[in-house]
Order: structure tokens, then C-alpha cells, then sequence
């Protein structure tokens, strides 16, 4: 320290230090392998996988660690696994630390959602996160979707591209249900919000669902619209689950549901929607990083569903808005001119699903 000032290290080294303090910089988010969830949102104490969840599928594929806090998933040639509550709930706000496989996951599907199929066979309600796994050094990418009443014929997609590799650590994502809207949250940012409207009828989900979480084979779709198999070389394919927390009303459905309303008041689960200073997030998330729309899909839906909006513009809300302009006919997302060498040929469908 003393005789710090007198003589400055040779250029070289401090050269070889920069790349070594470099790659360690580089590697750190690799010692992934025992990644910590962030701590829990809204302060709600998560369940332990048998105080509230119960296997569904997948025998030996499905492990408990850490006293049944922390559940793994695995996708192997026999079969994937999941799980689902153990209760169905009207409203509430369902979350899961979630990390996905990393490495090849082409045709490899990890899902996270609400759903009543069990017990509406034809008239589900379903609210979904779907991790669609790619090629090596592709991105996975990341869709929202909802259906009502057995609206199976009109999907409600929305795509993202993460601004984060999901492989390498645990992130939060969060379904908030309730009778006035639904809100998808990637960590602490809402990214999008669908405002029930009369126009939507029974395609805003309102009968009791489970919270259910599986990891499944979907090389029929999944990558590319099929174009990617899933490839058991690199399985076991393996998805961890953290912080299971669900804020709700747990519901008989087979009773009236007269008691929900109440239950809804009492856990303030619009207290939890999408605060005034969130707004902004959601709208700069939604701008970087959708890269598919249902509302701008006009091969599709040749005239957008009531919900987008006259402006064809996203779900019900200013914040939830996207320009047109962003779009293909294709409803997939226009890249940028300077980065147009992938337009050229055949452009977005580069992504396609
Ligand atoms: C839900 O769908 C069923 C079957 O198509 C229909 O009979 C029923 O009226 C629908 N419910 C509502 C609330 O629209």
C-alpha cells in the first residue's frame, strides 16, 4: 500500500488481470447450478409441495428437494411429470420461481397455468404461461394465453422473447385472476392485463381452476411449428419449481359460489393488479419484447377479437397497447430495418412457431 504510488504494474499484467477478472465475470451466472429464488412476492408465505399441490403424471419424474419447497420436473423418453393444487380456486394470484432446462430443449414444453378441463370438458376455462424450449443458442420463448368457456377455437396468444436467460437462474412468473381482469407478471413486471369487457362473454374465465405445473413432450409444435423435435440425446430434460404461492379462494365446485365474491374482497387481490407505477413497466416490457400478438394477427383473425380494441392495439388499457406498425400481417413482430438481414429471407417467420 505504502509503495503503491511508486511503480505502476507492467501493461501486461494488468492486462491478463482484466481477462481473468473478465471470465470470471463471464462464468459467474453458470454457478447456476444452485440458484436461488427471489424472495417471495406480496409477502405470502409459499406452500410446501403436500400442504397444497399433489403429483398428476410422470411416476419417478417428478422430485421433491429441500423439505417439498423446491420441485423438480424432469422430461425423459418415457415420459414428462406435473402436478396440480390440490384445490380449485375462483380468483387469485398464482406465482412460481421457475428454472428451466438449459442446453438443447427443441420440441420441450414447461407449462404453468389454471385450468378447469377436469372438470368442464367442454367448457374449460385456461389461463397459461407456456416455456416453449429451442435449438442450442436460441432463446426459449415465452407465451400467454386464455381461453373461456371451451374457447379453444380462439386462442388469445401473446409471445415474448425474455430479457433474461430463464435457464440460468430461478425468475418469478405470476398468474393474478380476478372477476374484473387477469394480469401475467414476469418478477415484479406486469406484462400483460386483460380487462374483462361485456364483448368477451364467457371468454373471460370464470369457473373454479386448478394451478397446475408439467413439463411435457410438444415436438409436433413446440419449436418452429414442429420443425425441432424434441432430442432425448440431451434428456433428462429438467425444470425446478420454487416458491409456490397461491393468495385465492379455494372453491367446491360442485357447491354455488356465492361466498367468492367475499372471499375475492377479503384477500384484495385487485390491490394487487397493476399498480399506477407499474404502468410504465408494463408498457416499456410490452414494447421491447413482444414478439407476437393474437390482436395484430390479421391471417388469423381477419377482424380482431372485441377486446383488442378499434385501434386493433392489444388488451383493454392504455398500458397494454401496441402500435400496429410493430406487426406483420402475421401478427409476428417487425424487425428493425438495420437489423433486416433476416427479413429479407422470409423474414419473421424466422420465428414462427
Ligand atoms: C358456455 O358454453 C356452453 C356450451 O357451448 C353454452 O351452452 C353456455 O351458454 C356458455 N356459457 C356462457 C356463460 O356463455
Amino acid at each position: 500500500m505504502a509503495s503503491g504510488a511508486s511503480s505502476s504494474p507492467p501493461p501486461l499484467a494488468v492486462a491478463a488481470a482484466a481477462v481473468v477478472l473478465l471470465a470470471l465475470c463471464l462464468c459467474a451466472p453458470r454457478v447456476g447450478v444452485d440458484a436461488r429464488p427471489p424472495p417471495p412476492l406480496h409477502g405470502v408465505r409459499p406452500l410446501a409441495f403436500d400442504e397444497g399441490y399433489a403429483q398428476i403424471f410422470g411416476s419417478g419424474n417428478l422430485a421433491l428437494l429441500r423439505d417439498g419447497r423446491r420441485v423438480r420436473l424432469a422430461l425423459d423418453e418415457s415420459t414428462g411429470a406435473g402436478f396440480a393444487s390440490q384445490d380449485l380456486f375462483l380468483h387469485g394470484f398464482f406465482s412460481a420461481a421457475i428454472k428451466l432446462p438449459a442446453d438443447y430443449a427443441a420440441g420441450v414444453v414447461v407449462a404453468f397455468y389454471l385450468s378447469n378441463g377436469d372438470v368442464y370438458e367442454k367448457t374449460h376455462d385456461e389461463l397459461d404461461f407456456e416455456f416453449l424450449g429451442n435449438v442450442r443458442g436460441r432463446e426459449w420463448r415465452v407465451q400467454t394465453n386464455v381461453y373461456g368457456n371451451g374457447s379453444t377455437h380462439a386462442g388469445r396468444e401473446e409471445r415474448y422473447d425474455l430479457p433474461f436467460d430463464p435457464t440460468d437462474d430461478f425468475h418469478h412468473y405470476s398468474i393474478l385472476w380476478t372477476s374484473r381482469r387477469i394480469v401475467f407478471y414476469v418478477d415484479e413486471t406486469p406484462i400483460r392485463e386483460v380487462v374483462r369487457t361485456p364483448s368477451m362473454g364467457a371468454a373471460f374465465p370464470s369457473k373454479p381452476m386448478s394451478l397446475y405445473a408439467t413439463i411435457w413432450d410438444g415436438s409436433s409444435w413446440a419449436t418452429l411449428g414442429g420443425r425441432y423435435r424434441a432430442n432425448y440425446k440431451y434428456a433428462p430434460f429438467v425444470a425446478e419449481f420454487a416458491d409456490l404461492l397461491i393468495r385465492g379462494c379455494a372453491v367446491d365446485p360442485a357447491a354455488d359460489h356465492s361466498t367468492a365474491a367475499a372471499c375475492e374482497e377479503r384477500t384484495s387481490l385487485e390491490s394487487l393488479a397493476v399498480p399506477a407505477e407499474q404502468r410504465a413497466a408494463m408498457a416499456a416490457f410490452r414494447r421491447a419484447h413482444t414478439s407476437y400478438s393474437y390482436c395484430h394477427d390479421r391471417r388469423r383473425y381477419p377482424v380482431a377479437l372485441s377486446e383488442c380494441g378499434g385501434g386493433g392495439g392489444g388488451d383493454a388499457g392504455g398500458a397494454g397497447r401496441l402500435p400496429g406498425r410493430m406487426f406483420g400481417p402475421d401478427g409476428m413482430r417487425q424487425r428493425r430495418r438495420h437489423r433486416g438481414g433476416r427479413r429479407a429471407g422470409g423474414g419473421s417467420q424466422d420465428d414462427a412457431m
